[in-house]
C-alpha cells in the first residue's frame, strides 16, 4: 500500500465509526436557512474577518463533510470566529437538516475533465475532477478559486488543522497551490444554493 493508500484506509475507519445520529430533513431545514442564506445564499458573497475571501458554496456538497465541518467549528479544530459562533448554536438536528438541504444536486459535469498533472495528485481522495467520489472527502470541483486558495494556505499554515490535509500541501509551492484552485474552481461541481 502506498502511503496515500494507508492514510485513505484510515480516513475511512474513521468515518465509519463515526456516522451521524441525528437523520436530517431538507424540509425541516427552510425553517433554519435564515442564519446561513445571508452569507452562503448570495452568489460571490465575501467574508471580510479575519481575512477577505468568498464564503464557501455548499450547494451540492457531501453531507457527512458539512457535518465534519459543522464540528469542527464547534470544537474550534477551525477557527473562523463567525462560523464557530454559528455552529455553537445549531442542535444536533439543525446541523442534519441543513446538510441535508445543503447537499441535494450536486452538479457534476457529464465530458471528463482534461488532465492536470498536479491534480492527479488530488484524485485518489477527491476524484478526477474534485467532485470527490466518497463522502469522506469534501467535494472541491466549482468551489470558488479564492476560497479554494485560502484554504491550502491554512494548512499549509496549521491555522486549519487536518493532518491529512497537511501531508498534501507539504511539498505545493505557492504557485502549485494558486494553480491547483484555478484548475479545481473552474470544473463543474459545487453551486450557490439559497
Ligand atoms: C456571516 C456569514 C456566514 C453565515 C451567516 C454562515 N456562514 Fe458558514 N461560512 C462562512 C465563512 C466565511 C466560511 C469559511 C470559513 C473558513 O475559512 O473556515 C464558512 C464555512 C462554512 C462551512 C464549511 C464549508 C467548507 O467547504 O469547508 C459550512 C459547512 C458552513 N459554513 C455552514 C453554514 C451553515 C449551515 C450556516 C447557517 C446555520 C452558515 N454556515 C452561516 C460564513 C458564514
Ligand atoms: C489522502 C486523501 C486526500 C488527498 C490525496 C487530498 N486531500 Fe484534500 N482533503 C482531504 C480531507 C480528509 C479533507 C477534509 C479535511 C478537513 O476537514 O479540514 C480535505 C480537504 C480539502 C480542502 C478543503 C475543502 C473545503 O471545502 O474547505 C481542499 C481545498 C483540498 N482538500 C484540496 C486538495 C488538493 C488540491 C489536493 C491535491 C494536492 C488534495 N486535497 C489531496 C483528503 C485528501
Amino acid at each position: 500500500m502506498t502511503r496515500s493508500h494507508l492514510l485513505l484506509a484510515a480516513v475511512l475507519s474513521a468515518f465509519v465509526s463515526t456516522s451521524p445520529a441525528a437523520q436530517g430533513s431538507a424540509e425541516a431545514a427552510k425553517t433554519k436557512l435564515s442564519m446561513c442564506i445571508g452569507c452562503h445564499g448570495i452568489p460571490g458573497y465575501r467574508t471580510s474577518y479575519p481575512d477577505v475571501y468568498p464564503v464557501p458554496k455548499l450547494g451540492g456538497q457531501h453531507p457527512e463533510y458539512i457535518l465534519s465541518a459543522l464540528a469542527a467549528y464547534r470544537s474550534g479544530e477551525r477557527s473562523h470566529p463567525t462560523m464557530r459562533g454559528i455552529a455553537e448554536g445549531l442542535s444536533e438536528q439543525d446541523m442534519a437538516d441543513l446538510a441535508a438541504y445543503y447537499s441535494a444536486g450536486a452538479q457534476s459535469g457529464t465530458t471528463p475533465p482534461p488532465a492536470n498533472d498536479k491534480a492527479q495528485l488530488c484524485a485518489a481522495c477527491h476524484g478526477p475532477d474534485g467532485n470527490s467520489p466518497t463522502s469522506a472527502f469534501p467535494r472541491i470541483a466549482g468551489q470558488h478559486r479564492d476560497y479554494l486558495y485560502q484554504a491550502l494556505q491554512d494548512y499549509k499554515a496549521g491555522r486549519r488543522k487536518n493532518p491529512i490535509m497537511a501531508a498534501q500541501v507539504e511539498s505545493l509551492s505557492k504557485q502549485d497551490m494558486e494553480a491547483l484552485a484555478a484548475w479545481f474552481s473552474s470544473q463543474s461541481g459545487l453551486y450557490v444554493k439559497r
